[in-house]
């Protein structure tokens, strides 16, 4: 049996867009209640400026309330070397460095170019060197940005070529506004792995387009095991226009059970925690298995057709 890594990024993703700041006690809640569904990381938060992304100003807050559980990797997004300091007093297990392979996206998203985001970097490793945290380098829109469209795949090499001389544990190839299809990440993701077949990489996708789900298809077939996914579908960059939710965990998690990939992840407690997630925002969720039920959830036999026979 095939194994699929489910990182969930609902405590980041899906808050930082909230319409409204969801409770420091409702965040620690949800995480604690994700951390016992057998997830192999969950993005708590993210150490950026809280004028920046004002839902996740309680970042300390929250990492200092959970209950740990040592088989759950704890990510914190960062940007600058300021946020590797909150990152490290924290203890975070990893960190998610941030830059996008848009230029105009990144200026917009992190107000600097994309080469002063990489001599960044390399002070946060500098920073980082000897904490034992693991570095995560994501590249945000490299299937397409709304403001520039699809981005060269040489330009995307280039920037996963840049992170593995910087020396990261991985690379995240982010699909921020749902712009990819399924063939281009065959594309992209057949090249880098025919390049870098030792490389660790992770997907992350928005069903902006609804092609969510495909787009993971086409990352299995080639050999791509990680995958970050959002409880209920929540989710989107607060500096990207027209951005929704990222692919829903549970419905991520529920496909690959049937096609017979384990994930480590206990669905029906994950389903559980997706219905308390609607409660909290106060609204209907974009997720579909938490309506429809799971493919395996049968009804019982209407009355008259047992009659009928
Ligand atoms: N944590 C807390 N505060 C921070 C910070 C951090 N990591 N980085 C900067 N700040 C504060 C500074 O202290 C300064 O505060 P002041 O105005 O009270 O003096 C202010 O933010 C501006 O600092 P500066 O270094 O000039 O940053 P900037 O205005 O150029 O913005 C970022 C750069 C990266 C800090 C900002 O754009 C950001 O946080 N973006 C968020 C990106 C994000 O999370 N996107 C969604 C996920 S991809
Ligand atoms: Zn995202």
């Amino acid at each position: 049996m095939q194994h699929a890594y489910i990182h969930e990024v609902v405590a980041r993703d899906g808050f930082q867009i909230e319409p409204q700041f969801v409770p420091t006690e409702r965040k620690i809640e949800l995480i604690d209640a994700l951390s016992g569904a057998g997830l192999a990381k969950i993005e708590v938060t993210s150490f950026v400026s809280p004028k920046a992304v004002p839902n996740l100003r309680d970042a300390e807050a929250v990492m200092a309330g959970i209950e740990r559980d040592p088989s759950v990797k704890y990510v914190a997004l960062i940007a600058n070397l300021k946020g590797a300091e909150r990152a490290v007093a924290a203890r975070v297990d990893e960190v998610n460095l941030v830059v996008s392979v848009s230029e105009t996206h990144n200026l917009a998203n992190v107000r600097r170019s994309t080469d002063a985001s990489f001599e960044g970097f390399a002070e946060i490793i500098r920073e980082l060197d000897g904490t034992g945290i693991a570095v995560a380098g994501a590249l945000s829109t490299a299937f397409g940005c709304p403001f520039e469209g699809e981005q060269a795949p040489d330009r995307v090499m280039g920037f996963v070529s840049r992170y593995i001389e910087l020396g990261v544990d991985s690379v995240t190839l982010a699909d921020t506004t749902g712009m990819a299809h399924p063939k281009q990440v065959l594309d992209l993701c057949s090249e880098v792995r025919n390049r870098w077949p030792e490389l660790e990489i992770a997907l992350h996708f928005h069903n902006t387009r609804g092609m969510g789900l495909a787009n993971v298809l086409s990352g299995l077939a080639t050999g791509v095991r990680h995958y970050e996914a959002c409880l209920g579908g929540l989710g989107g960059c607060p500096f990207a226009p027209g951005a929704t939710g990222n692919i829903c965990t549970e419905d991520l998690v529920h496909m690959l059970e049937c096609m017979a990939y384990s994930t480590g992840v206990d669905l029906d407690r994950l389903l559980g925690i997706s219905k308390r997630l609607a409660a909290i925002v106060g609204r209907d969720l974009p997720g579909q298995v938490v309506k429809a039920g799971k493919s395996t959830d049968l009804h019982p036999i209407p009355v008259n057709l047992n009659q009928a026979a």
